[in-house]
Order: structure tokens, then C-alpha cells, then sequence
């Protein structure tokens, strides 16, 4: 046992230790199992297409269930649950035959790859063996890099989004790198593109255009699209990457509906979109950008909603502010308009991260996932780390030195920030903020590396990432971070899942995940007597024991049936 772990059972469990296994570990109690894995059937025409030794054939890879899952969320349509949920990213050495060494060599291959990432909507249902998804269900569809869908917004028709395909500007494929997730109060999926700049390449001159440097992009593309498809190629479509890295809305209702680029919610790494409805009636996204050095924004629409509604042009028009976090512990949304940054509302939306650095915001330790608590006015947003400050900055960004709300210098551990809008409206322009917990090893130091006075040796972490509020208004803390188990990480094991109470700021360990991977996106079922909850990126043959580590979604329950979400 670590040494510390409370024995209380004030969340309704009892912390569990650490690990360094490969399997999932929940608390007694507890029950979990895996629901669905990469390369599993959505569709019957793709049972058994998946073999541990070949994995997925290209011309199956869009009936099954992606790579490496991500941000995920539940809704109740005529009475069935579905879930829509992220495939990030695929590695390529898993995917591709082992001659390929890592990188598709035919066009053939990198559909295979295009197809396994995305989005997937999925029915899923309660059976006697527990959760599991509805093979062949009218609801379940893939969303690829080459599905069609709209560009919405102010930045829609200007000529920074004008290609061939689209001379117009107006339609766009794909959604790519689908990190994490949002839902609206309308029952929609939103899914945010992260790092959408490495799916690019130029196979010729290296155009230099405006935002290149600040969003990555340029030399070659992390899949090799671009040698086998002018769109990816930047030397041909230097707009192309223009088109990506929005929040993309999909109504999961309706398998043939358009999904709906936003442009207005900006174009930037987008982590995951945490969507509240503000006490004056606004619609208010809260966003991250996950990149050393960049920032904290929100969007509010220019009109309000009430239930009932048609929620038409609530994410077309409004206002986008990036956060600035004062020492004296407020703070202030900035808006980014022509006036605060000089640049037009189409270039704003193109390069927010410029506009962003023109009005003055706040550089951050990466901004991961903003989780809203249900039950009072404040919401929080993980800081995952920040291991290059001043070593390695954003190139293009701006000077990142430490800061209140990112004070230490090398920030291997993270931390939790929260504020509260004045007035308890989320649409207000000002907050009050503090750090809600420093991650940190007390058992290593007793400096500001020990982490805040939450962190104990029975309860320690790194890198926080994934977050969302449970209805009954606790946090639920996902990690992304290192699990060697060693150095400064001593005491941590593999990445986790933690429990923390907003109020009295104890923070509790739920779950542990295989060694290798990393734990996130959670949502519940309708009745919250099951968490879904996602593995990405196993190490060795997990979850099937022997093969090729396979991402999954994995179920939990309390034995007892009781609700817990
Ligand atoms: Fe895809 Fe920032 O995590
Ligand atoms: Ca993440
Ligand atoms: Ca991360
Ligand atoms: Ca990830």
C-alpha cells in the first residue's frame, strides 16, 4: 500500500493504490470491463475483420471502431443511448504491415489510417453481459477525414478558406484530430480538432503562410497524406490547413446529417469545448488551446437560448475573449475584436492565437480540458505541464515566463486553475480565480514541487488532463502524464483516474490504467449507474492479452447497481 491513502470513504469508495501493470484497477466495490476496442464491428459485415496479427483491412476500416479514443459524450435519442466519441490519432506501425515501418507507402494505406480516425456515433445498449454497442443500430456512423461537412461563421466565403475543391469556400472534409468533446444544450456532439497541422506536408516549395510558423505547419506530414493527395499538400492547397482546427458540431440524432465547422469558437489546438448556459440566457463555450504558451478561451453567443428553442446562429454569432489572469488572483476576458487586435473578425477566427497575443491575454502551461461544475458558477481548466518554459517556445508566441497562475518555472507536474464570473454569469468579463490543486511529489519535496496542500503520498499524480463534473458535483481528474513510475514520477505509477471535491479540495484516487496509456473522455449512462470511460494508447497486448495493444472504452459499475455519476 502507499503510505497516506485515506481509508475514508467519503466519495463512496476507497482510494486505491497505484500501479504499474497493464490492467485497469477500480476500487472495491467497483466493477469495470472493456464495451468496444479499436477495430471492433459497428456494422455486421465487419465481424471478425479485425486479427490480432493484421489488425484492420482497408476496405473495413470505416465499419469499425477506431484508434485511440478520446473525448466521448451520451445522449438519449428515442429512448436508445448513443454515444459519440473521438478516435484522436492512429499509429501507423500498429495499423500498417510491419514492412511499412511505420509509414503508408499507397494510397490504399493511408485511407486505412484516415478511416481509423475521426468520429463515431454508436448505439449502445444494457445487456445481461453489461454494456454494449448495437451492432448494426440505425444510429452508428463513422465520420472520417473525408466525411462533407459546412463551414459556418464569419470566416466562412473569405478568401482564407478558398481552394480548389471549394473556390467558394463553404464546404470542407473531414474533422481531424478529435481530442476532446463537448455537448450542447441541444443535444449536439461538439468535437475539437487539435493538432490538425501535422496531417500536412509540402511535397514541394515550402509556401510561407500567414500563421504557418505560430500553428506548426509545414515540412512533412506526420501520415504522408500529401504525397498522395493534393489536399493535404500545402505546396498546392496553402489554405487547406485554414479549414481546420474548429469545433465541429454533429447531431448524432440523425446519421445523415451535415456536421457544422464553427467558426466562430476560433481556429486553434482545440482541447475540448465545455458549453454552459449563462444566467443572463447567453450560450457560453469555454476552450483550450493545448500548446505551451498559448491561451484560455471563451465564446459568448451575441443572443440568448431558453429550452425549446431553435439554437440556429447561437454558435455563428458572438464574441470570442481570451483570458488574462492577474496576480492579485482576478481577472478578465478579453475580446478579440479589430479594435483589440487590428486584425479583420475573418482573421481573427483564421489566427486567433494571434489576435489572442495582440489583445494581451495570459500565456498558459497547455491548456487541456475545461469541465463547468454543474452545481455553482465556476468552472475549471486542467494545465497539463510545462516542461519547456524558455527551453522550447511555441515558435512565433509569445514569451512565456512564469506567471501567477503558472508559476513554476519547470512545471513537470501540472496544475488545476478555477474561476468564478462576477455575478455568477458565465458570460460576465470578469472572475476571480485560484489553483484548485498543484500536482506535485511531497514525497520528493518539500518546495513548491511537494504540490498544493490536497496532495498527499497516497493520492499523487501528474499531468492532469481530461475533466468533467458528475451531477452530483464532483470532478473527475483524468491523467496524461509520465508512468515510469521513477524519478520525480516516484509514487505515481500509471496514468489515473482521481475524484475531487470541489469544496473541500480533497482529491481521491478512483482508477488506474494500463501502463502506457493515458485515460481519457467519461461520460455517464442516462440512468448514472455506468461510467464509460477511454483508454487511449495501451502499452503491451492490452486489453486482449496477447496481439496488438488495442485502444478501448471500458465500462464501470458499482456491484450494488446503485447510480454514482
Ligand atoms: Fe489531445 Fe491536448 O490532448
Ligand atoms: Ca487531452
Ligand atoms: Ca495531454
Ligand atoms: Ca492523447
Amino acid at each position: 500500500k502507499t503510505a497516506g491513502a485515506t481509508e475514508a470513504l467519503k466519495f463512496g469508495f476507497r482510494p486505491i493504490d497505484i500501479a504499474t501493470d497493464h490492467e485497469v484497477h477500480v476500487p472495491e466495490g467497483f466493477e469495470t470491463q472493456v464495451m468496444v476496442r479499436w477495430g471492433d464491428p459497428l456494422w455486421s459485415e465487419a465481424e471478425g475483420a479485425y486479427t490480432d496479427t493484421n489488425g484492420v483491412p482497408v476496405e473495413m476500416s470505416d465499419k469499425v471502431f477506431g484508434e485511440n479514443t478520446d473525448g466521448m459524450e451520451l445522449f438519449v435519442v428515442d429512448g436508445k443511448e448513443l454515444i459519440a466519441v473521438n478516435s484522436e490519432y492512429v499509429n501507423p506501425k500498429i495499423n500498417l504491415p510491419a514492412e511499412a515501418e511505420g509509414y503508408p507507402r499507397t494510397a490504399q494505406e493511408v485511407e486505412l489510417l484516415k478511416n481509423l480516425q475521426g468520429v463515431t456515433v454508436m448505439e449502445v445498449a444494457k445487456g445481461a453481459q453489461g454494456y454494449a454497442v448495437v451492432v448494426d443500430s440505425p444510429y452508428n456512423r463513422r465520420i472520417t477525414h473525408e466525411t462533407e461537412m459546412v463551414l459556418a461563421g464569419p470566416l466562412a466565403g473569405d478568401d482564407l478558406v478558398k481552394t480548389h475543391a471549394d473556390p467558394k469556400g463553404m464546404t470542407v472534409k473531414g474533422t481531424m484530430n478529435n481530442c476532446g468533446s463537448g455537448k450542447t444544450l441541444w443535444g449536439t456532439y461538439l468535437t475539437c480538432e487539435e493538432n490538425f497541422n501535422g496531417y500536412f506536408g509540402a511535397t514541394g516549395a515550402q509556401p510561407v503562410g500567414q500563421g504557418y510558423q505560430r500553428y506548426g505547419i509545414g515540412g512533412e506530414g506526420r501520415y504522408g497524406y500529401e504525397k498522395f493527395d493534393a489536399r493535404y499538400d500545402i505546396s498546392q492547397e496553402p489554405n487547406e490547413p485554414h479549414r481546420h482546427g474548429f469545433v465541429t458540431e454533429i447531431d448524432p440524432a440523425n446519421p445523415n446529417s451535415v456536421p457544422v465547422k464553427r467558426s466562430a469558437l476560433g481556429r486553434f489546438k482545440h482541447e475540448n469545448a465545455e458549453m454552459v448556459h449563462a444566467k443572463d440566457g447567453r450560450v457560453v463555450v469555454y476552450l483550450g488551446d493545448d500548446e505551451r504558451g498559448e491561451f484560455l478561451y471563451k465564446y459568448v453567443s451575441k443572443n440568448t437560448w431558453a429550452e425549446g428553442q431553435d439554437p440556429s446562429g447561437l454558435l455563428d454569432e458572438g464574441t470570442l475573449f481570451a483570458a488574462k489572469f492577474n496576480d492579485d488572483l482576478s481577472g478578465e476576458w478579453l475580446p478579440l475584436t479589430p479594435d483589440t487586435t487590428g486584425m479583420s473578425i475573418a482573421e481573427i477566427l483564421c489566427f486567433t492565437r494571434m489576435a489572442a497575443s495582440a489583445a494581451g491575454a495570459t500565456t498558459m502551461d497547455r491548456p487541456e480540458w475545461v469541465a463547468a461544475n454543474p452545481l455553482k458558477a465556476e468552472a475549471y481548466c486542467a494545465l497539463t505541464n510545462n516542461k519547456n518554459r524558455g527551453v522550447k517556445p511555441n515558435a512565433g508566441g509569445d514569451d512565456t515566463a512564469t506567471n501567477a497562475v503558472n508559476p513554476r518555472e519547470t512545471n513537470h507536474y501540472g496544475q488545476i486553475v478555477r474561476w468564478t464570473p462576477a455575478d455568477e454569469n458565465h458570460a460576465a468579463s470578469e472572475f476571480v480565480w485560484d489553483l484548485y490543486v498543484m500536482a506535485g511529489n511531497p514525497t520528493l519535496y518539500n518546495n513548491d514541487y511537494a504540490g498544493s496542500s490536497n496532495i498527499n503520498a497516497g493520492n499523487m499524480f501528474n499531468s492532469p488532463d481530461g475533466m468533467a463534473f458528475s451531477s452530483d458535483g464532483l470532478l473527475w481528474i483524468q491523467t496524461d502524464g509520465d508512468y515510469k513510475n521513477e524519478g520525480d514520477f516516484a509514487g505515481m505509477g500509471n496514468n489515473q483516474m482521481l475524484v475531487g471535491d470541489p469544496d473541500s479540495g480533497e482529491i481521491a484516487r478512483f482508477m488506474t490504467v494500463p501502463n502506457g496509456a493515458e485515460v481519457t473522455g467519461l461520460c455517464w449512462s442516462a440512468d448514472k449507474t455506468v461510467a464509460f470511460v477511454g483508454i487511449q494508447h495501451p502499452g503491451g497486448s492490452w486489453p486482449d492479452g496477447a496481439g496488438k495493444p488495442r485502444s478501448s472504452v471500458v465500462s464501470v459499475w458499482r456491484k450494488d447497481g446503485y447510480a454514482f455519476g
